[in-house]
Protein backbone atom coordinates (compact mmCIF):
# COMPACT_ATOMS: atom_id res chain seq x y z
CA UNK A 1 0.00 0.00 0.00
CA UNK A 2 1.49 3.38 -0.67
CA UNK A 3 0.99 6.09 1.28
CA UNK A 4 0.73 9.69 0.36
CA UNK A 5 2.45 13.24 1.02
CA UNK A 6 2.32 13.70 4.81
CA UNK A 7 1.60 17.10 5.83
CA UNK A 8 4.44 17.01 8.41
CA UNK A 9 7.57 14.61 8.56
CA UNK A 10 7.91 15.60 12.29
CA UNK A 11 5.29 16.63 14.76
CA UNK A 12 6.42 17.06 18.35
CA UNK A 13 10.05 16.45 17.94
CA UNK A 14 9.01 12.77 16.77
CA UNK A 15 9.17 11.39 13.31
CA UNK A 16 5.99 9.23 11.53
CA UNK A 17 7.47 6.41 12.94
CA UNK A 18 8.31 7.54 16.32
CA UNK A 19 11.65 8.09 16.26
CA UNK A 20 13.35 10.77 17.42
CA UNK A 21 15.75 13.23 14.58
CA UNK A 22 19.19 11.17 15.68
CA UNK A 23 17.02 7.94 15.95
CA UNK A 24 18.40 4.78 13.88
CA UNK A 25 15.82 1.91 13.20
CA UNK A 26 16.00 -1.24 14.77
CA UNK A 27 18.89 -3.33 13.43
CA UNK A 28 19.91 -7.24 13.57
CA UNK A 29 22.89 -8.52 12.23
CA UNK A 30 23.38 -12.18 11.91
CA UNK A 31 26.48 -14.05 10.93
CA UNK A 32 26.75 -17.74 8.65
CA UNK A 33 22.97 -17.73 7.37
CA UNK A 34 23.82 -19.86 4.42
CA UNK A 35 24.95 -23.73 4.13
CA UNK A 36 26.66 -23.21 1.08
CA UNK A 37 28.16 -19.97 0.52
CA UNK A 38 31.52 -19.80 2.46
CA UNK A 39 30.06 -16.48 4.15
CA UNK A 40 26.98 -14.83 4.75
CA UNK A 41 25.24 -12.56 6.76
CA UNK A 42 21.67 -11.88 7.33
CA UNK A 43 20.85 -7.77 7.89
CA UNK A 44 16.97 -6.86 9.34
CA UNK A 45 17.26 -3.20 9.29
CA UNK A 46 14.05 -1.73 10.08
CA UNK A 47 11.57 -2.90 7.33
CA UNK A 48 14.58 -4.03 5.15
CA UNK A 49 15.43 -7.39 4.60
CA UNK A 50 18.83 -8.24 2.67
CA UNK A 51 20.90 -11.37 2.58
CA UNK A 52 24.55 -11.17 1.46
CA UNK A 53 26.62 -14.32 0.31
CA UNK A 54 30.14 -14.31 -0.34
CA UNK A 55 31.88 -17.03 -2.49
CA UNK A 56 36.18 -16.82 -2.81
CA UNK A 57 38.91 -16.19 -3.59
CA UNK A 58 38.18 -18.61 -6.39
CA UNK A 59 38.89 -19.29 -10.09
CA UNK A 60 37.71 -16.12 -12.16
CA UNK A 61 35.32 -16.70 -15.21
CA UNK A 62 35.53 -15.45 -18.06
CA UNK A 63 39.43 -16.40 -16.84
CA UNK A 64 40.17 -12.53 -19.16
CA UNK A 65 38.58 -10.92 -16.48
CA UNK A 66 41.61 -12.32 -14.01
CA UNK A 67 44.76 -9.48 -12.62
CA UNK A 68 47.73 -11.21 -12.49
CA UNK A 69 48.89 -9.47 -8.88
CA UNK A 70 45.31 -9.21 -7.12
CA UNK A 71 42.01 -10.85 -6.45
CA UNK A 72 39.35 -9.26 -8.24
CA UNK A 73 35.85 -8.35 -6.62
CA UNK A 74 32.52 -8.39 -7.95
CA UNK A 75 29.60 -7.66 -6.28
CA UNK A 76 25.96 -7.95 -7.14
CA UNK A 77 22.93 -6.57 -5.98
CA UNK A 78 19.53 -7.89 -6.74
CA UNK A 79 16.33 -6.84 -5.48
CA UNK A 80 13.25 -9.47 -5.03
CA UNK A 81 10.18 -8.48 -7.30
CA UNK A 82 8.27 -9.27 -4.17
CA UNK A 83 10.27 -6.76 -1.97
CA UNK A 84 9.06 -3.77 -2.76
CA UNK A 85 5.28 -2.32 -2.86
CA UNK A 86 5.01 -2.61 -6.60
CA UNK A 87 6.62 -5.30 -8.30
CA UNK A 88 9.73 -4.57 -9.30
CA UNK A 89 10.55 -6.23 -12.45
CA UNK A 90 12.90 -9.16 -12.42
CA UNK A 91 17.11 -8.89 -13.71
CA UNK A 92 19.28 -6.18 -13.57
CA UNK A 93 18.47 -2.64 -14.10
CA UNK A 94 20.23 0.58 -14.05
CA UNK A 95 19.70 1.38 -10.18
CA UNK A 96 20.71 -2.45 -9.32
CA UNK A 97 24.15 -1.65 -11.60
CA UNK A 98 25.11 1.37 -9.74
CA UNK A 99 24.07 0.11 -6.35
CA UNK A 100 26.43 -3.22 -7.61
CA UNK A 101 29.20 -0.45 -8.70
CA UNK A 102 29.12 1.82 -5.61
CA UNK A 103 29.14 -1.29 -2.89
CA UNK A 104 32.20 -2.62 -5.02
CA UNK A 105 34.10 0.65 -4.47
CA UNK A 106 32.86 0.87 -1.03
CA UNK A 107 34.34 -2.30 -0.09
CA UNK A 108 37.25 -2.93 -2.43
CA UNK A 109 40.05 -0.25 -0.21
CA UNK A 110 39.67 -3.30 2.83
CA UNK A 111 40.14 -6.32 1.25
CA UNK A 112 43.52 -7.92 1.01
CA UNK A 113 42.93 -8.61 -2.94
CA UNK A 114 47.06 -8.41 -3.37
CA UNK A 115 46.94 -12.43 -1.15
CA UNK A 116 45.03 -13.85 -3.61
CA UNK A 117 46.43 -13.54 -7.33
CA UNK A 118 44.25 -14.55 -10.40
CA UNK A 119 41.04 -14.86 -8.32
CA UNK A 120 37.82 -13.49 -7.88
CA UNK A 121 36.08 -12.74 -4.64
CA UNK A 122 31.92 -12.64 -5.42
CA UNK A 123 29.61 -10.89 -3.04
CA UNK A 124 25.80 -11.69 -3.81
CA UNK A 125 23.45 -9.04 -2.22
CA UNK A 126 19.68 -10.19 -2.42
CA UNK A 127 17.22 -7.36 -0.61
CA UNK A 128 14.22 -9.71 0.01
CA UNK A 129 12.40 -6.71 1.36
CA UNK A 130 13.15 -2.94 1.14
CA UNK A 131 12.08 0.17 3.24
CA UNK A 132 14.61 2.60 1.97
CA UNK A 133 18.01 2.64 2.72
CA UNK A 134 19.03 -0.87 0.74
CA UNK A 135 22.18 0.08 0.02
CA UNK A 136 23.48 0.55 3.28
CA UNK A 137 21.82 -2.37 4.87
CA UNK A 138 23.59 -4.32 1.85
CA UNK A 139 27.17 -2.96 1.89
CA UNK A 140 27.17 -3.79 6.08
CA UNK A 141 25.38 -7.32 5.42
CA UNK A 142 28.43 -7.67 2.60
CA UNK A 143 31.54 -6.58 4.69
CA UNK A 144 30.22 -9.25 7.31
CA UNK A 145 29.35 -12.05 4.73
CA UNK A 146 33.32 -10.94 3.77
CA UNK A 147 34.66 -11.81 7.05
CA UNK A 148 32.40 -14.68 7.90
CA UNK A 149 34.04 -16.19 4.66
CA UNK A 150 37.07 -15.50 6.35
CA UNK A 151 38.63 -13.05 3.93
CA UNK A 152 41.90 -10.73 4.93
CA UNK A 153 40.25 -7.60 5.82
CA UNK A 154 41.71 -4.55 7.33
CA UNK A 155 37.95 -4.17 8.99
CA UNK A 156 34.97 -3.79 8.47
CA UNK A 157 32.75 -1.37 6.60
CA UNK A 158 29.63 -0.06 7.80
CA UNK A 159 27.26 2.13 6.14
CA UNK A 160 24.60 4.27 6.97
CA UNK A 161 22.29 6.91 5.68
CA UNK A 162 20.90 10.51 6.79
CA UNK A 163 18.79 13.01 5.16
CA UNK A 164 16.56 16.04 5.26
CA UNK A 165 12.28 15.70 5.70
CA UNK A 166 10.26 18.87 6.70
CA UNK A 167 13.25 20.95 6.84
CA UNK A 168 15.34 18.94 9.28
CA UNK A 169 18.02 16.40 9.34
CA UNK A 170 17.34 13.18 10.17
CA UNK A 171 19.18 10.07 10.62
CA UNK A 172 18.34 6.57 8.65
CA UNK A 173 15.22 7.53 6.61
CA UNK A 174 12.37 5.06 6.11
CA UNK A 175 10.56 4.93 3.54
CA UNK A 176 7.70 7.88 3.39
CA UNK A 177 10.77 9.84 4.50
CA UNK A 178 12.79 8.54 1.56
CA UNK A 179 9.67 9.10 -0.87
CA UNK A 180 9.08 12.44 -0.13
CA UNK A 181 11.89 13.77 1.91
CA UNK A 182 14.08 16.60 0.95
CA UNK A 183 17.42 14.76 0.60
CA UNK A 184 19.59 11.21 1.24
CA UNK A 185 22.67 11.31 2.06
CA UNK A 186 24.02 7.10 2.52
CA UNK A 187 27.70 6.96 3.97
CA UNK A 188 30.45 4.15 4.18
CA UNK A 189 33.06 4.05 6.14
CA UNK A 190 36.28 2.08 7.27
CA UNK A 191 36.28 3.02 10.80
CA UNK A 192 40.20 2.15 11.78
CA UNK A 193 41.39 5.03 9.52
CA UNK A 194 38.11 6.84 8.86
CA UNK A 195 37.93 6.84 5.52
CA UNK A 196 34.78 7.52 3.41
CA UNK A 197 34.70 4.64 0.84
CA UNK A 198 30.79 5.80 0.27
CA UNK A 199 29.57 8.90 0.60
CA UNK A 200 26.33 9.79 -2.43
CA UNK A 201 23.43 12.28 -2.48
CA UNK A 202 20.03 13.01 -3.70
CA UNK A 203 18.45 16.26 -3.23
CA UNK A 204 19.81 19.67 -1.71
CA UNK A 205 21.37 20.33 1.43
CA UNK A 206 22.45 23.58 2.56
CA UNK A 207 27.04 23.41 3.37
CA UNK A 208 25.86 23.90 7.04
CA UNK A 209 22.83 20.73 6.39
CA UNK A 210 25.36 18.57 4.65
CA UNK A 211 27.98 18.66 7.56
CA UNK A 212 25.49 17.83 10.56
CA UNK A 213 24.01 15.13 8.09
CA UNK A 214 27.61 13.66 7.51
CA UNK A 215 28.05 14.13 11.21
CA UNK A 216 25.08 11.80 12.15
CA UNK A 217 25.36 9.47 9.25
CA UNK A 218 29.15 8.90 10.72
CA UNK A 219 27.58 8.35 14.05
CA UNK A 220 25.03 5.47 12.72
CA UNK A 221 28.15 4.19 10.84
CA UNK A 222 29.96 3.73 14.00
CA UNK A 223 26.69 1.85 16.20
CA UNK A 224 26.35 0.03 12.97
CA UNK A 225 30.19 -1.10 13.41
CA UNK A 226 29.25 -2.53 16.91
CA UNK A 227 26.79 -4.68 15.75
CA UNK A 228 28.72 -5.91 12.80
CA UNK A 229 30.99 -6.81 15.38
CA UNK A 230 28.71 -8.27 17.56
CA UNK A 231 27.70 -10.54 15.15
CA UNK A 232 30.98 -11.93 14.60
CA UNK A 233 31.38 -12.47 18.15
CA UNK A 234 27.96 -14.30 18.42
CA UNK A 235 29.23 -16.53 15.68
CA UNK A 236 32.91 -16.97 16.17
CA UNK A 237 33.24 -15.99 19.98
CA UNK A 238 36.47 -13.88 20.97
CA UNK A 239 36.43 -10.07 22.33
O1 LIG B 1 17.40 1.59 -0.96
P1 LIG B 1 18.23 2.82 -1.13
O2 LIG B 1 17.74 3.97 -0.28
O3 LIG B 1 19.69 2.57 -0.95
O4 LIG B 1 18.10 3.26 -2.67
P2 LIG B 1 17.03 4.20 -3.40
O5 LIG B 1 17.27 4.01 -4.85
O6 LIG B 1 17.12 5.57 -2.82
O7 LIG B 1 15.63 3.54 -3.06
C1 LIG B 1 14.93 3.91 -1.93
C2 LIG B 1 13.77 2.96 -1.68
O8 LIG B 1 12.81 3.04 -2.70
C3 LIG B 1 14.16 1.49 -1.63
O9 LIG B 1 14.79 1.10 -0.43
C4 LIG B 1 12.79 0.86 -1.79
O10 LIG B 1 12.12 0.85 -0.54
C5 LIG B 1 12.11 1.82 -2.76
N1 LIG B 1 12.14 1.27 -4.14
C6 LIG B 1 10.95 0.76 -4.66
O11 LIG B 1 9.93 0.80 -3.99
N2 LIG B 1 10.95 0.18 -5.92
C7 LIG B 1 12.07 0.12 -6.67
N3 LIG B 1 12.04 -0.43 -7.88
C8 LIG B 1 13.26 0.65 -6.16
C9 LIG B 1 13.27 1.22 -4.89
Amino acid sequence: MKIGQPEKFIIDGKRLDGRKPDEMREVKIQAGVLKRADGSALVEWGGNKVIAACYGPREVHPRHLAKSDKAILRCTYNMAPFSVSDRKRPGPDRRSVEISKVTRLALEPVIFTNLYPRTTIDVFIEVLQANAGTRCTGITAASVALADAGIPMRDLVPACAAGKVGGEVVLDLFDIEDNYGEADLPVALIPKNNEITLLQMDGNFTKKEFEKALDLAIQGCMKIYELQKGALRERYGGE
